[in-house]
C-alpha cells in the first residue's frame, strides 16, 4: 500500500469519527465522548496531512506551539460565562484561516497560472473562501463585541441599509467573475486587483450584515456564522483539494444550518426576518410593560412555600450561569425531592448565551437527565405546577412575548412560568435581560421576587430547609 492510499484511508477514518462524534453530540449522555471522538478524528486528519509532505516542519511546529499556547491559555482562563463570545471568536478565526488558505494558494499559483491555464474549480473555490471567510471573520468580531457587551448589543439601523448591503454583495460578485476570468492573465494586476477588492468588501460586509441584528437575535447569528465558517473551510478544502477538509467543512456548514433553523424555530422567526428586520432594535420603547409593585420575599418565606409544594419547576437563565448557581440549584432540587416534591428543570432553547448553555451547566452539576424537560413539554402542564423557580432568567419567561404585540420580542415562544400557581424570580434587581425590555412577570399577582445573587439566594433557602430538618 503506498503512502497516498494510507493518507486517504486515514481521511476516511477521520471522516467516520467526525460523523459518529457529531451524532454523539446530539445527546447529553454521550456528548463528552462525542467531543473526544471528533477530536481524535481531527488528530488523525492533521497527522495524515502532515506526514510525508515535502515541507519545512520547523514552521509548522512553531505555528502549533504559538497557536497552542495562546489557545490553551485563553481556554484555561476564560470564565464559563464568557464561553459564548469565545465560541463566536473561534468561528471568526476559522473564517480568517480559510481566507488565508485561499489567498496563499492563489499567491503560490500565480506565476504558474500566468504562463498557462488556471483550473476553474480552484479559482472559484479561492474566491468563495475569501468572500465567506472574510465576512465570517468580521461578522464574528461584531458578534463577539455584542455578546461581551464591549459594543452596544442593540440593532444599528439606517435608511437604505439593505440597499447598501445588496450593492456590496453585487460588487463582490462582479469581482469574483472578473477574478475568475483573469486568474491566468499574464498581467497579474488583472486578477489581483479584483481579489483584493473582494477581500475588502467581504470584511466590510461582515460588519454591515451583523450590526443590524439586535441582541435578542444573537443566538441565530452565532449559529449562522458557525455554519459560514464551515462553508468557508469546505471551500478551502476545494482550494487545496483536501478531502477531509471538504468533509469537515460540510459537516460544520450543515450542522450549523440545522442549528440555525432550530434557533429560528425557538424564536418563532424566519431566517430572512432575523437577518433583515432589525428585530430588537426598539428596546424599551414599543412594549407596554405595566410597572407595578413587585413583591419581595425572604429565603424564609420561600422555604415555607416550598415546603408545601408538590411540584416545582426550575427555569434557569443567563443569571444562573453568571452566579454559577447550578450546583446549589441541584442541591435544592434534591432536598425538595427528599421532601416528596416532584422536581423538573425546564430549559428554553435560547436561555443563556449559547445553544445548550443551560444543559451544559445542569449536566456539570449532575442534574439527572430525566428531570430535564423542554419548553413544549412543560408549557401545557404549567397550570398544575405549584412553584416555578426562575433562576436568573428574564427574556425567556417574559409574558410580553405572548401578550404585547407592541413588544419587540412579541411572538417568541417563552416558558409560561406565570401560569404556575406561584412564581419565584431569583435575580438581583428589576433590571431587564439581554433584549433590554421590561418584564411584566415581576409585577404579576402570583410572582414573588427573591432579590440577590442567585447562588446566595438558593443557598439561603437551602440553609432554611436544613435548619428545619
Ligand atoms: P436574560 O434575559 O439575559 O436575563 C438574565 C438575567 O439574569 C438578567 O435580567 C439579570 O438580572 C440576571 N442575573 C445576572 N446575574 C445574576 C446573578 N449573579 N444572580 C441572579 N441573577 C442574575 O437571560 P435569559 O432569560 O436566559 O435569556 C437569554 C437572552 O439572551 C435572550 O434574549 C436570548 O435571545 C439571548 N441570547 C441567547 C443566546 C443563546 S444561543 N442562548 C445567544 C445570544 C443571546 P439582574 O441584573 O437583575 O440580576
Amino acid at each position: 500500500m503506498n503512502q497516498d492510499t494510507l493518507v486517504q484511508l486515514a481521511y476516511i477514518a477521520a471522516s467516520v469519527l467526525f460523523i459518529f462524534g457529531l451524532k454523539m453530540l446530539s445527546s447529553q449522555r454521550t456528548a463528552k465522548r462525542g467531543n473526544v471522538v471528533s477530536a481524535a478524528g481531527m488528530l488523525i486528519a492533521v497527522i495524515a496531512t502532515l506526514i510525508g509532505q515535502d515541507m519545512q516542519y520547523q514552521w509548522i511546529i512553531l505555528g502549533i506551539l504559538i497557536g497552542g499556547a495562546v489557545g490553551a491559555t485563553a481556554a484555561l482562563r476564560v470564565p464559563m460565562t464568557s464561553m459564548p463570545e469565545f465560541v463566536a471568536l473561534f468561528n471568526g478565526f476559522g473564517g480568517m484561516a480559510s481566507l488565508l488558505v485561499g489567498w496563499a494558494e492563489y499567491q503560490r499559483n500565480l506565476p504558474v497560472w500566468a504562463e498557462g491555464e488556471a483550473p476553474y474549480v480552484t479559482v472559484i473555490a479561492i474566491a468563495i473562501a475569501a468572500l465567506i471567510g472574510g465576512l465570517t471573520f468580521t461578522g464574528s468580531l461584531i458578534a463577539y463585541g455584542k455578546l461581551s457587551e464591549t459594543i452596544n448589543s442593540k440593532a444599528v439601523l439606517y435608511r437604505g441599509q439593505q440597499i447598501v448591503n445588496a450593492a456590496i454583495v453585487a460588487v463582490a460578485l462582479i469581482c469574483i467573475v472578473v477574478f475568475v476570468i483573469n486568474a491566468d492573465n499574464p498581467a497579474i494586476a488583472a486578477s489581483y486587483a479584483p481579489f483584493l477588492i473582494l477581500v475588502a468588501l467581504a470584511l466590510v460586509l461582515g460588519v454591515l450584515a451583523t450590526i443590524p441584528i439586535g441582541g435578542a437575535d444573537m443566538p441565530v447569528v452565532i449559529s449562522l456564522l458557525n455554519s459560514y465558517s464551515g462553508l468557508a473551510a469546505c471551500a478551502a478544502g476545494f482550494v487545496i483539494m483536501n478531502t477531509v477538509l471538504i468533509v469537515a467543512g460540510s459537516l460544520v456548514g450543515a450542522s450549523g444550518m440545522i442549528l440555525t433553523a432550530i434557533m429560528c424555530k425557538a424564536m418563532n422567526r424566519s431566517l430572512g426576518n432575523v437577518l433583515f428586520s432589525g428585530f430588537g432594535a426598539v428596546v424599551t420603547a414599543g412594549g407596554t410593560a405595566k410597572q407595578g409593585e413587585a413583591k419581595p420575599i425572604t429565603p424564609e418565606d420561600a422555604y415555607y412555600i416550598l415546603e408545601n409544594a408538590r411540584s416545582v419547576v426550575f427555569v434557569p437563565g443567563y443569571g444562573m450561569a453568571a452566579a454559577q448557581a447550578q450546583h446549589v440549584v441541584r442541591e435544592l432540587g434534591e432536598i425538595l425531592e427528599e421532601n416528596g416534591t416532584e422536581v423538573k428543570y425546564a430549559v428554553h432553547p435560547v436561555a443563556g448565551r449559547m445553544p445548550g448553555h443551560m444543559n451544559v451547566l445542569l449536566a456539570e452539576a449532575n442534574v439527572p437527565y430525566e428531570q430535564l424537560v423542554e419548553m413544549d413539554e412543560i408549557n401545557p402542564a404549567m397550570e398544575s405546577v405549584d412553584v416555578a423557580i426562575v433562576i436568573g432568567a428574564n427574556d425567556v419567561v417574559n409574558p410580553a412575548a405572548r401578550e404585547d404585540p407592541a413588544s419587540s420580542i412579541y411572538g417568541m415562544p417563552i416558558i409560561n412560568v406565570d401560569y404556575a400557581r406561584t412564581v419565584f424570580v431569583l435575580k438581583r434587581s428589576l433590571a431587564s435581560g439581554f433584549a433590554g425590555i421590561e418584564n411584566d412577570l415581576f409585577f404579576k399577582e402570583n410572582t414573588r421576587m427573591l432579590f440577590g445573587d442567585a447562588k446566595s439566594s438558593v443557598q439561603a433557602v437551602i440553609n432554611e430547609m436544613k435548619e428545619d430538618a
